[in-house]
C-alpha cells in the first residue's frame, strides 16, 4: 500500500469508487482494503465518491497501543522535515464504516497528543501547528494526515493543504444549520457552498429547482439573496412570506426566467439524465452563471451516471464541472459548476 492514493468513502459505495478510477485510470489498479477504504497505484483523481485522499506515505505499526502516538509523530516529522518553515494542520481521522468507527477513540486520543509529542521532538515545529486545514491552506500549509486502522496501526501522510481533496478530517464536513430551516437539506447545501469555494453574496438572484419544503431556500435567503423557487409542493409558511421570495407552482421542466439569474440550485428528485439535460440548456441559454445541484443515484451503476452527468453538462457550456458525494449526500452527489 506504501505511496499508494488512499480514499476513503461513504459506507457501501466502495465500489462506486472503484468504478470511478476504473472509469478514469482506463482500467484495474484500484481495489478495498477495508471498509470504506480504497487504495489505488495510480494518481490522484478528484473522484466524486471519495471524502477525503491521501498518499498513503508511511505505514505506521507500534508495539503497543502507548507507543502509537510517538511513532506516528516522528513519521509525520519524518514526512515534513524538508519543509521546516512552513504552517501545518493536524486531520486524525478513521474510515467512517462500523469497523473504522470503533477506533474514533483512538483517533481523538492522538488528535490531542501528538501535538504535546511534536513539542517534545522540535519546538519550533510544534509552535507551527494550526487550528485547522483551512488556515493551513492560506498560510500555503500543509495538510497532515493520519488514518487509525487499529490501536497500534495508522498510515499517515502530510501534502499541500491547497491540494487536499477535502479540508474536513476524513472528509467528514459536519454542518450545523438554525433551528428554523424548514428540512435537513438545508445542510447539504451548507455543506455544498462550503465545498464550492463560494456563495451568493446580499442582492443575488437565485432560482431554486426543486425547493419545497424550502431548505435551500431558507439558506439562500439568510444570506440575503432574492430565490425564484420552483417546485408544484408547498413552501413552508416563513418562507413563502419573505419579501425577497417568490414561488412558482409548477414544473421546472417548464420554465424559462425572464433574465439571466446568478445562481441555479437544483434539489429536484427526477431521474438523473433528464435534470443534467434540463441544467445544461440553462447554460447553453446564459440563463444562470453559478450552478449547484443535487442529483440522485437510485441505480445501481452510479459511476457511469455520475460521468454521464458531467459530461452533459459540460457538452451544454458549464465549465469546472465538479462532482462530489459530500458527507450530508446519501444517494446522491452533489455537482457544481461555472459557466465561465
Ligand atoms: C428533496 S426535495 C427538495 C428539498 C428542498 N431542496 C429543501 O431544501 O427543502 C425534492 C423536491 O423536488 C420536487 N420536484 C420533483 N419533480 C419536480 C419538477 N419537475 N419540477 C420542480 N420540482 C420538482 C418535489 O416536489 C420535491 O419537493
Amino acid at each position: 500500500m506504501r505511496s499508494e492514493l488512499l480514499y476513503t468513502t461513504r459506507e457501501g459505495y466502495e465500489q462506486d469508487l472503484i468504478d470511478e478510477l476504473k472509469l478514469a485510470h482506463r482500467g484495474e489498479g484500484a481495489r478495498l482494503i477495508a471498509p470504506s477504504l480504497v487504495a489505488s497505484p495510480k494518481e490522484y483523481v478528484d473522484c466524486a465518491f471519495a471524502r477525503q485522499a491521501m498518499v498513503a506515505k508511511t505505514i505506521v505499526k507500534a508495539d503497543n497501543a502507548l507507543a502509537l502516538d510517538r511513532a506516528v509523530t516522528s513519521a509525520l516529522y519524518e514526512l515534513m522535515r524538508e519543509q521546516p518553515t512552513k504552517k501545518w494542520a493536524l486531520h486524525v481521522w478513521v474510515p467512517d464504516s462500523e469497523e473504522g468507527n470503533k477506533f474514533a477513540r483512538v483517533a481523538d486520543v492522538l488528535a490531542k497528543t501528538v501535538p504535546s509529542q511534536a513539542g517534545s521532538i522540535d519546538a519550533k515545529w510544534a509552535d507551527r501547528i494550526v487550528d485547522s486545514a483551512r488556515i493551513a491552506r492560506d498560510a500555503g500549509g500543509l495538510l497532515a494526515q493520519v488514518c487509525v486502522l487499529g490501536p497500534t496501526r495508522a498510515v499517515v501522510s502530510a501534502q499541500s493543504a491547497v491540494d487536499a481533496h477535502s479540508l474536513h478530517p476524513g472528509g467528514r464536513a459536519r454542518m450545523r444549520v438554525d433551528n428554523e430551516a424548514p428540512s435537513r437539506a438545508a445542510m447539504k447545501l451548507e455543506e455544498a457552498l462550503d465545498w464550492f469555494g463560494a456563495a451568493p453574496s446580499r442582492g443575488d438572484h437565485c432560482v431554486d429547482l426543486g425547493a419545497a419544503p424550502g431548505g435551500w431556500t431558507h439558506v439562500l435567503l439568510a444570506r440575503g439573496a432574492h430565490v425564484l423557487a420552483v417546485d408544484p409542493g408547498a413552501m413552508a409558511p416563513a418562507i413563502a412570506r419573505h419579501k425577497n421570495f417568490e414561488h412558482i407552482r409548477g414544473s421546472a421542466f417548464e420554465i424559462e426566467p425572464e433574465k439571466p439569474v446568478d445562481w441555479l440550485f437544483c434539489d429536484m428528485v427526477w431521474r438523473p439524465l433528464e435534470v443534467a439535460a434540463m441544467l445544461a440548456k440553462w447554460a447553453r441559454r446564459g440563463w444562470a452563471s453559478m450552478l449547484v445541484a443535487n442529483i440522485k443515484l437510485p441505480m445501481k451503476q452510479k459511476a457511469d451516471f455520475v460521468k454521464r452527468v458531467l459530461d452533459t453538462l459540460r457538452d451544454g457550456g458549464w465549465h469546472r464541472v465538479r462532482a462530489r458525494q459530500l458527507y450530508h449526500d446519501r444517494e446522491e452527489v452533489t455537482v457544481c459548476a461555472h459557466r465561465k
